[in-house]
């Protein structure tokens, strides 16, 4: 199934639910052209919805042949809109937006709709709205603000939904995605990560052939999941390279060598350059050019390591699908950077390598699921995103290592505690930040003059909003009480209460 992206928030989510069905599904960007889907030989083509009003002088169209391709399409939202204006019908400015809950009345009859009840909740968000069907077309379902909440064609195979079937609000959408997949479109069931990852390796072996691959490990989900994929299918041919910062969590390095060079047995290099950004750090304390120093710095020393792997043809990345969709957006523009994060690009022009991103279709959980297929522990798997610049921007001010020390001590007593909640794998992130400055306490019978901690926990789907989590108060007495106790040169703890937007998750 291939999904054209209007730049709906709620895209990947209709390729989430069609994957979830057992049924492979890709997002294209929505200027690809008929002849472009014809090469791909969709069994169905769904239009998301969109932020844009049809009306926009800039609102991205389709090619309007891909109506006559004799290929089911199903139109979401916006979807709806531009399938009625380019076949014909009439779609108008809404005065104001539908947004919210619904309850819609079927027509009756139609193939998208077997097997449900006469009337459902839906999501509706939309302003525009169709006032008239295009030619061929007819009803399929009203509510009481939207004569048209659904319209199909079935000779042509072409149906529209004005509401979104993919979110968890449309009660009974997963069904109504599953009667176009399998009903209309007729698909087969036989998208499974398992079988995904048995080819993803035959894949990677036949690209690769004889030649060598080096891979930077970062210890997260993703490049891990990356390594393993590909020692499965090359063997001692992938090489690892891990930069030890120093701004890791305790024990990380050794953790991440155990693990990796160890359990899993892969080629690895522990390039130990802690004192380098440490030193690169030093006298630093805007948040902005803390990241670039550190990004640089780790440039610098993944470029140091990598020439020894000059032999090398292939460099992999653990890029996973919301990267490459993000990149390809049409919601994508001139954002202003809030912080600038930094990967392994820019390597030095002597360096070059043919990149290999062997989880580039596969969405986070789906990334999870192959590495569980792989062997690999839940531990590493259900960890929580780790920032690339580490600790660096989780002590304020300037980073010394005497700071990098107390917060690895307080953050591991952080992490001890939230993982004995029940609902640790609903929390995004948990983690504690530095303060540079310091209060007064008491303990025993002396004043102290110590830093602050701050606890960190957020509940997020995406990254993008986040609020912050509810945590027991038995377990931030718990924590609170350990890092006071427990770590010298932290005599007091406090907890942010912040969302996202307007804070952000990290602190610098
Ligand atoms: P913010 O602080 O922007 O963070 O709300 C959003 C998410 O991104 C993570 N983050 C980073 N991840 N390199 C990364 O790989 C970075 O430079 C970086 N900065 C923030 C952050 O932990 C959160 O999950």
């Amino acid at each position: 199934m291939v999904i054209l992206d209007f730049g709906s928030q709620y895209t990947q989510l209709i390729a989430r639910r069609i994957r979830e069905l057992g049924v492979y599904a890709e997002i294209v960007p929505f200027a690809t052209s008929a002849g472009e889907l014809k090469a791909m030989s969709p069994k169905g083509i769904v239009l998301s919805g969109g932020p844009n009003s049809v009306f926009a002088d800039d609102a991205p169209g389709a090619d309007p042949a891909i109506f006559g391709m004799g290929v089911p399409v199903l139109g979401v939202c916006y979807g709806m809109q531009l399938m009625s204006q380019l076949l014909g019908g009439r779609v108008v400015p809404g005065s104001e937006r539908e947004y919210g809950r619904a309850e819609i009345k079927l027509a009756g009859g139609s193939p998208l709709f077997a097997g449900l009840p006469d009337t459902l909740e839906v999501w509706m968000s939309h302003g525009d709205r169709v006032e008239e069907l295009p030619a061929g077309f007819s009803p399929a379902a009203s509510s009481p603000t939207c004569r048209f909440a659904a319209m199909e064609d079935v000779r042509r195979r072409l149906f529209a939904l004005q509401f979104h079937p993919e979110v968890v609000h449309t009660g009974r959408g997963r069904e109504i995605i599953a009667n176009f997949t399998f009903g209309v479109c007729g698909c087969e069931k036989n998208w499974s990560v398992e079988n995904w990852a048995e080819t993803a390796v035959a894949e990677m072996r036949r690209k690769i052939g004889g030649g060598e691959v080096l891979l930077g490990l970062s210890g997260g989900v993703d490049s891990s999941v990356a390594a393993v994929l590909l020692n499965r299918a090359v063997g001692e041919r992938l090489h690892c390279i891990y930069v030890d910062h120093g701004l890791g969590r305790l024990g990380e390095p050794e953790e991440v060598e155990r693990m990796f060079g160890g359990v899993v047995g892969l080629d690895l290099e522990v390039v130990r350059a802690a004192p380098r950004f440490y030193d690169a750090l030093k006298g630093l304390d805007e948040p902005e050019a803390k990241r670039k120093a550190i990004g640089r710095t780790f440039v610098d020393v993944f470029a140091g390591a990598a020439r020894k792997y000059r032999h090398c043809r292939y460099l992999a990345q653990g890029t996973i699908y919301p990267d490459v969709i993000e990149s390809k957006s049409p919601r994508k523009g001139p954002s202003q950077t809030i912080k600038s994060h930094h990967n392994v690009g820019g390597l030095p022009p002597d360096l070059k390598f043919e990149l290999v991103e062997p989880l580039k279709e596969l969405f986070k959980d789906e990334v999870r699921a192959v590495g569980r297929h792989l062997g690999l522990p839940d531990e590493l798997l259900d960890r929580q995103p780790f920032p690339g610049p580490g600790l660096g921007v989780r002590i304020l001010g300037e980073v010394t290592e005497e700071k990098v020390k107390i917060l690895q001590q307080a953050d591991l007593r952080v992490q001890q505690e939230v993982r004995k909640l029940p609902q640790y794998r609903k929390i995004w992130q948990t983690f504690a930040v530095l303060l540079p400055c310091r209060s007064v306490g008491v303990m025993g019978d002396r004043r102290t003059y110590e830093y602050t901690c701050v606890i960190r926990s957020v509940d997020s789907v995406d990254a993008m909003t986040a609020d912050w989590t509810r945590l027991p108060y038995e377990t931030l007495a718990a924590m609170s009480n350990r890092i006071i106790n427990e770590v010298r040169g932290v005599n007091r703890v406090v907890y942010d209460i912040s969302s996202k937007p307007p804070a952000t998750i990290e602190w610098e």
